[in-house]
């Protein structure tokens, strides 16, 4: 029976599980976001932010989910007369671009087939044109469990389009997959803390750059919530522009601690090890749905080779053990699955889950 109050472990590619003791950091009590207790907390939280996402750049704390970014990033930084290269390979960069055009914007897509990847060689091609002052790109598709290969990307804008800006969606990548965002030269990246940052949904965290931030002061109609130079304003002082969703930032502070005292190149190898570990579980009984070599640590689509009643399969172990794992993604649905394999998640669980599917298949 369904209840609310008995809900089930998430091994979904997001929300995640969030474990207890961090749940106890958002019952902490309410501060006034004024004061300056409350601008101790942002600072340190920050602070701890840019150490783990490699930044000396603006580090904002959104109360929105990172859907919000997405706007954004184009209400901001892109001037109505302007093109953006809208990059779609999943379900969430397909829906990026739609925000482009909802925000008024000039879009063209560059769209490559489900479970490939967005190449540097094919932006490359697009950009040549001159066309273009900015592109959305997607880190982790977790539509179908793709990474695209962010860093190579990266170097080519650097070196062939220095001036073309860079936003990207870091949604199911952001701590659990290296993101040095200075030296990759981007002027935006953001996820919600759903996913790797194992917090309740809700919120965001999203890294801007200081020339974004200098753009946006030359692009009309910003609008207020989410205006990055009202936010940058307000940063000075610790604060946010509005009443923040204060739970979160204790529990943001909290797990950021928790991931410098680890160490980035600690948090990623665990991630890798848990990916490696489906992968290679999915290997031997299905199959990857991406190539191997684009295939992200966070989250594993898993394709449904043996035609397995994924719904059926998910149901069972959600009665058995009060857990559950990801079906398919909209036109992905019973022909892959989806396991989590991210944030406070660990390799005995993710072990432990792999046994009870595989009671189900056998
Ligand atoms: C890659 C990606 N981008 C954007 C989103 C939208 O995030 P939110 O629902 O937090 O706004 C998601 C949600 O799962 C996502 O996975």
């Amino acid at each position: 029976m369904v209840d609310w109050r008995n809900p089930p472990r998430l091994f979904i590619p997001g929300p995640v599980l969030v474990k207890d003791d961090v749940l106890q950091q958002l019952a902490r009590p309410a501060l006034g976001h004024r004061a300056k207790e409350y601008a101790q907390l942002q600072q340190e939280t920050v602070d701890l932010l840019k150490k783990v996402l490699f930044t000396n750049q603006y580090v904002f704390l959104s109360t929105s989910s990172a859907s919000g970014i997405w706007e954004a990033c184009i209400r901001n930084c892109v001037r109505p007369d302007e093109t953006v290269l809208a990059t779609c390979c999943g379900a969430f960069s397909d829906k990026w671009a739609d925000v482009v055009r909802d925000c008024g914007r000039n879009v063209d897509v560059l769209k490559v087939e489900w479970g490939k990847p967005v190449t540097a060689e094919m932006i490359d091609q697009k950009l040549c044109s001159g066309k273009y002052a900015a592109i959305t790109l997607v880190y982790s598709e977790t539509s179908t469990g793709l990474i695209n290969p962010v860093y190579e990307i990266a170097e080519m804008m650097k070196t062939k389009y220095p001036d073309v800006l860079v936003f990207v969606d870091a949604v199911s990548a952001m701590v659990g997959m290296p993101l040095h965002f200075d030296r990759l030269g981007w002027d935006a990246a953001f996820a919600s803390v759903q996913k790797c940052f194992a917090l309740p949904p809700g919120f965001a965290v999203a890294v801007v750059s200081q020339r974004a931030l200098d753009k946006s002061k030359t692009v009309p109609g910003r609008g207020y919530y989410f205006n990055f130079e009202l936010w940058a304003e307000a940063a000075e002082k610790h604060q946010t522009l509005v009443t923040p969703s204060i739970p979160h930032i204790y529990g943001l502070r909290y797990q950021a601690e928790k991931l410098v005292n680890e160490g980035m190149e600690n948090v990623w190898k665990r991630h890798r090890q848990m990916a490696d570990y489906v992968r290679t579980w999915a290997k031997a009984n299905f199959a990857l749905f991406c190539e191997e070599r684009y295939a992200s640590n966070t989250l594993t689509t898993i394709k449904n080779t043996r035609a397995i009643k994924v719904a059926d399969v998910i149901s069972a172990v959600q009665k058995k053990h009060n857990t559950v794992f990801g079906n398919g993604y909209k036109k992905l649905k019973d022909v892959t699955f989806r396991i989590a394999h991210m944030g406070d998640i660990s390799l005995p669980e993710v072990k432990e889950l792999i046994g009870w599917i595989e009671d189900e298949i056998k």
